[in-house]
């Protein structure tokens, strides 16, 4: 399969200064998309705005994971709830690359729990 290529390691290794895009399935390109599209409902870490505060926390890794990447991009182009469908305006790759940026988004920061506390 190659839809799962853009794994959190791989993401974690390349890190966020690299800057040379390698193409669509950059991580960075990820971030782009959703500081652009998502984050002003989504909140850059995934924890939903003041804007939007009944937007689905991507925060909390139970939201992410019960999702499927299908489900996923049916959201973003069909919308939900109050979310506003974006329609055909991204490729099917340009929504994988979203799907794989929002799987990365719990434990990045927000509520999402981190390692224990050290006592
Ligand atoms: C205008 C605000 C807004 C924007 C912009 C927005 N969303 Fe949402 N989103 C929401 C709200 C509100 C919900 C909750 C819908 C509901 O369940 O009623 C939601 C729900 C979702 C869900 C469903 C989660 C679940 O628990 O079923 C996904 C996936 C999602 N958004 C992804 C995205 C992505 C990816 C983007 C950027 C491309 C985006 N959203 C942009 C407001 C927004």
């Amino acid at each position: 399969m190659r839809r799962l290529r853009v794994l959190p390691a791989f993401a974690l290794v390349l890190g966020w200064g690299c800057s040379q895009p390698t193409g669509p399935e950059h991580p960075i390109e990820g971030k782009r998309l959703y500081d652009q599209y998502c984050a002003r409902c989504h909140g850059v870490d995934g924890v939903p705005t003041k804007e939007a505060p009944t937007a689905s926390s991507f925060a909390d890794p139970q939201v992410v994971e019960r999702l499927s990447d299908e489900s996923i991009k049916g959201v973003i182009r069909g919308g939900k709830g109050q979310m506003p469908g974006f329609g055909d305006r991204f490729t099917d790759g340009t929504l994988q690359v979203m799907v794989a940026y929002l799987r990365r988004l719990p434990g990045s920061g927000g509520e999402a729990p981190a390692e224990p506390a050290v006592e």
